[in-house]
């Protein structure tokens, strides 16, 4: 069954999301090498490497389903925050913000019972409990550690084992 217009329009809106995700977190990373933060420039670079993929499996399911992948232009993201609770309080943020986008496909996707897509989407929802977590705790451990240097050295250096 080939894809409906409306999900091939909001899987293709979907591609540019993480593209523009790993947009956000490449520029993350140049901010955090500028910064002396190797080890989270290094989390950073991988992540937005995962986007890449992310991206590139709803690119291969549109093209199985017959439809067609239209690439639009990438927002730019910002390129400077205040510190590194700044910064990984909206690498959450944006985790969230891209969940909320998954559960609206999977609604769509149910109301036009298009189960192949369902299921696909089932793997982000699942990914993105991940994502969030993953956020999370990071910026927790920012959180506890932006005052003291030997524990922000620390969490970079864990940062970089990624
Ligand atoms: Fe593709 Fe980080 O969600």
């Amino acid at each position: 069954m080939k894809i409906s217009q409306q999900l091939e329009a909001k899987l293709n809106a979907q591609i540019n999301a993480e593209l523009y995700s790993g947009y956000l977190y490449l520029s993350m990373a140049t901010w955090a090498e500028a910064n002396g933060l190797g080890g989270t420039a290094n989390w950073l670079r991988k992540q937005a490497a995962e986007e890449q993929t992310h991206a590139m499996k709803i690119f291969d399911f549109v093209f199985r389903r017959a439809g067609r992948v239209t690439l639009t232009a990438i927002e730019a993201p910002r390129t400077e925050w205040k510190d590194l609770e700044e910064l990984f309080a909206q690498v959450y943020e944006h985790e969230q913000k891209v969940t909320g986008m998954i559960y609206d496909l999977v609604r769509v996707a149910r109301a036009e019972e298009d189960f192949a897509t369902v299921e696909m989407l089932l793997w982000f929802v699942n990914e993105q409990v991940e994502e969030e977590e993953d956020s999370l705790a990071i910026y927790e451990k920012v959180k506890v550690a932006k005052n003291h240097t030997c524990l922000l050295v620390k969490l970079d250096s864990q940062l970089g084992e990624r």
